[in-house]
């Protein structure tokens, strides 16, 4: 993969060109041979003719072209990674779990637990793969202010005993899972693993959204490359910004330059990208039907698994699968308790 350090054997670019492109995020030549044209001539300062020239040697150098054959998709496909709730309900539901390279929105009411899935992920995503995850680390670009380590710290600590055991021998930390100072060791090393940004409004998360792009570039051979993305709430900031039917279109637009985004990233480091959504219980004119999603058809079209989550009894949930690739729709149950989300 191309450091940072190898943007100057692109041609028409110098030093300077390469230092206005890193600012900018372009860090990898998989980052520049997507962008488009007019993107990087406005950020780099060249010419559009150069930015083509530089995009097209980038798509050469990353080889990153347009068309795949069957069998380069099929290679990609068999990097894509499953990420488990570890409620086997539900995994079996997803044909093992959440998958890399995909967009998943979890959509349902307040409460309905959409936050707390994202916390669980973040934990279970750092797993090793026999345990359940994926090695990695997470970007969690947070907009309603919900990320909470003390959160963080009881669903890492509610996972069983043989689970943390491994989690702990992966990271080489010494002692056992009941010493206090190996469990004070385990927990920092998962928090840090957490690159966790307030977005304050929807132009500040779009900008995050491509800021992760330059993370998962900069882990991406670590030894915990990104493998999570999470935005919680991907909608709330639109919904809020975008007010009223003049505006439906515009706020439409900004979401699908949004998730293109994040997909990008799910696509170029293999990492799954996990999205909430509130729907309202008091359905009114402007959103319509109550169990939608907002983002319409064009959200539709880019998640490709949606899971519809409801409140139950208690703390029980029903976790819907309502759209996904050649997998049938159906539901499972869960819990959520104060160590994390558990089987019925
Ligand atoms: P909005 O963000 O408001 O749309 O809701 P959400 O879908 O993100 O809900 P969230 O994930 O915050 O789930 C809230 C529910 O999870 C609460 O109603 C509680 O039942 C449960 N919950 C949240 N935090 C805890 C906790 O620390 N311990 C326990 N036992 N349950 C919790
Ligand atoms: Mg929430």
């Amino acid at each position: 993969m191309a450091g940072p350090a190898d943007l100057e054997n692109l041609p028409g670019v110098g030093p300077a060109t390469a230092e206005k492109l890193k600012e900018n995020g372009y860090e990898s030549y998989q980052g520049i041979a997507v962008a488009s044209p007019a993107e990087l001539s406005n950020t780099a300062d060249v010419g559009e003719s150069t930015a083509h020239d530089i995009i097209q040697a980038a798509r050469e150098a990353a080889d990153i072209g347009g068309f795949e054959t069957g069998s380069q998709v099929l290679q990609r496909r068999e990097r894509i990674g499953k990420l488990e709730w570890l409620i086997p309900e539900v995994d079996e539901m997803l044909g093992g779990g959440v998958e890399t390279q995909s967009i998943t929105e979890v959509y349902g009411e307040f409460g309905a637990g959409k936050s707390q899935i994202t916390h669980q992920l973040s934990v279970n995503v750092q797993l090793p793969p026999e345990q359940g995850g994926l090695g990695g680390s997470v970007i969690f670009i947070d907009s309603e202010d919900t990320f909470r380590p003390e959160r963080i710290e009881e669903m890492l600590f509610g996972l069983e005993d043989d689970v943390l055991q491994a989690a702990m021998d992966q990271r080489e930390i010494e002692g056992s899972i009941d010493d206090e100072e190996a469990r004070d060791e385990l927990l920092q090393s998962f928090l840090d693993k957490i690159h966790v940004a307030k977005a304050f409004n929807s132009n500040h998360q779009i900008l995050l959204a491509e800021k992760a792009q330059e993370i998962a570039s900069e882990y991406e051979d670590s030894e915990f490359p990104v493998r999570l993305l999470c935005v919680d709430s991907l909608t709330a900031h639109f919904r809020a910004e975008y007010v009223g039917r003049g505006e439906l279109a515009n706020r439409q637009q900004k979401l699908n330059k949004h998730l293109h985004d994040l997909d990008r990233v799910g696509n170029l480091y293999n990492a799954a990208v996990v999205v909430t959504n509130q729907v309202q219980s008091n359905p009114d004119a402007f959103f319509g039907d109550p169990t939608k999603p907002i983002g319409g058809n064009i959200l539709g079209h880019k998640s490709t698994f949606r899971m519809y989550l409801r409140k139950s009894k208690g703390n029980k949930r029903i976790v819907k699968l309502v759209d996904a690739p050649n997998l049938p729709d159906g539901e499972a149950v869960m819990r959520v308790t104060g160590e994390g989300l558990k089987p019925e």
